[in-house]
């Protein structure tokens, strides 16, 4: 339930496209890259840029160039190779973090500077060690200063969930006058519900006077589970740009997945009708190409790209599904890259999947031969988690000997 009254005024939204459009700002290789088990090495980096690219994603947020040399690169060689999306580099609200971002940026068609700094009370205090004005007018100095360079800047207020919000709402002016084109609100420690987040978003449009100048972007992890609700509230707000990673992967327990928030906004049209302009059928490869680059393994159960995702095991699924796939599929597996949904054949499966999946195996049984295997099958189902393919061609060839 929202406490703040709406704003009728159209949101900031990238130009070129209309007042509904989604920017999908991916940080796979920044906060994802940088969280445990995670990281890539520039080859890598570039691979995972080609193919965001050519999904169609807004902006690829690269790296933290002053963070390291091997990042430096990678920023650099992926400004050089993407062609359509923006290009971003992290800084700190630190000249030099700013000069190296822009060094690797610069030759990008679309170069994008993102900048930060925390103003939450706690992290004023125990990590910066700064008063609140110091950091104040270090946000005007840093934004000012990336201004100088770059056209395109973005500025966050780094644990923004936590932040005094008549605090938040003057850094978010400062920034906005000092040139930023995009401010963007993390919930760094993904403490935030999505009512919450709403108002939160609702409270800077109606409470910053230059707001209308700059698009809102969100970036939350993941820490209660929330990160993909929370951001969709926000975008229900008058967010239009959304911070996400491929396989939800970044720091703890991850940032909003880029393949969920993609693929709610497609599948609820009724409810949410905004666009990404992301090609949504690059999701699976994009998915399986994060998860075999940095050996973390997408869980079984993830929404849309886990290995179940498009899985029916139960007989009473796989038999509603094989008479029309919309009893049990919210949305097709094609639409996310995959060819058909998997039968998973289990102790839960029934006589209709079992045919049709020896069907899919190449193999019409005769009724004798099909009601011999399907016991077969049966029993052995009942010792074993999943029966594979290569048990049902084994039953099969049984089956078949035997009549
Ligand atoms: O989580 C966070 O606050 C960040 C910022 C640097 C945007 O990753
Ligand atoms: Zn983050």
């Amino acid at each position: 339930m929202t406490t703040q009254p709406e704003n009728h005024t159209t949101p900031a939204h990238d130009q070129r496209f209309g007042e509904n459009h989604i920017t999908i700002f991916d940080t796979t290789l920044r906060d994802g890259e940088q969280s445990p088990g995670c990281s890539m090495n520039k080859e890598e980096k570039v691979q995972v840029a080609k193919v965001l690219d050519a999904m169609g994603v807004g902006v690829i947020e690269g790296g933290f160039p002053v963070s390291s040399n091997s990042d430096f690169e990678a920023v650099s060689e992926i400004a050089g190779v993407v062609q359509s999306a923006q290009v971003a580099g992290l800084a700190r609200a630190r000249p030099g973090d700013i000069d190296r971002a822009w060094q690797a940026l610069q030759h990008a068609a679309n170069p994008r500077i993102h900048t930060f700094l925390s103003t939450s009370p706690l992290h004023m205090k125990y990590k910066l060690q700064m008063d609140p004005e110091d950091v104040y007018q270090a946000v005007i100095d840093s934004v000012t200063y990336a201004r100088n360079l770059c056209p395109n800047v973005e500025w966050s207020p780094e644990d923004g969930t936590r932040t005094d919000h008549d605090f938040l709402c003057r850094c978010v002016e400062a920034a906005i006058k000092a040139g930023a084109r995009t401010i963007n609100i993390p919930d760094t420690v993904g403490y935030t519900v999505p009512d919450e987040f709403r108002d939160l978003i609702r409270m800077l449009r109606n409470r910053v006077p230059n707001m209308d100048q700059a698009i809102i972007s969100v970036h939350c992890h993941n820490d209660l589970g929330l990160a993909v609700a929370n951001s969709l509230a926000a975008v229900e707000a008058g967010a239009r740009q959304v911070e996400c990673t491929i396989n939800g992967i970044g720091e703890r327990a991850g940032n909003a997945a880029l393949e969920e928030i993609v693929m709610a906004l497609k599948t609820r049209q009724d409810m949410m009708p905004y666009e990404t302009g992301v090609d949504s059928g690059y999701i699976t490869k994009a998915s399986r190409l994060v998860s075999g680059i940095t050996g973390f393994n997408v869980q079984p159960n993830k929404a849309i790209v886990g290995k179940n995702a498009f899985a029916h095991e139960s007989g009473i699924h796989q038999d509603g599904m094989l008479k029309n796939a919309e009893t049990y599929e919210i949305m097709t597996p094609e639409s996310v890259g995959l060819t058909r949904s998997t039968l998973v054949m289990g102790r839960h499966s029934g006589k209709h999947a079992f045919k049709t999946k020896l069907k899919e195996l190449g193999y019409e049984l005769s009724d004798n031969e099909l009601k011999d295997a399907f016991q077969r099958f049966k029993d052995l189902a009942g010792h074993k988690k999943e029966v594979f393919d290569e048990d049902l061609l084994a039953l099969v060839d049984d089956a078949v000997l035997r009549h």
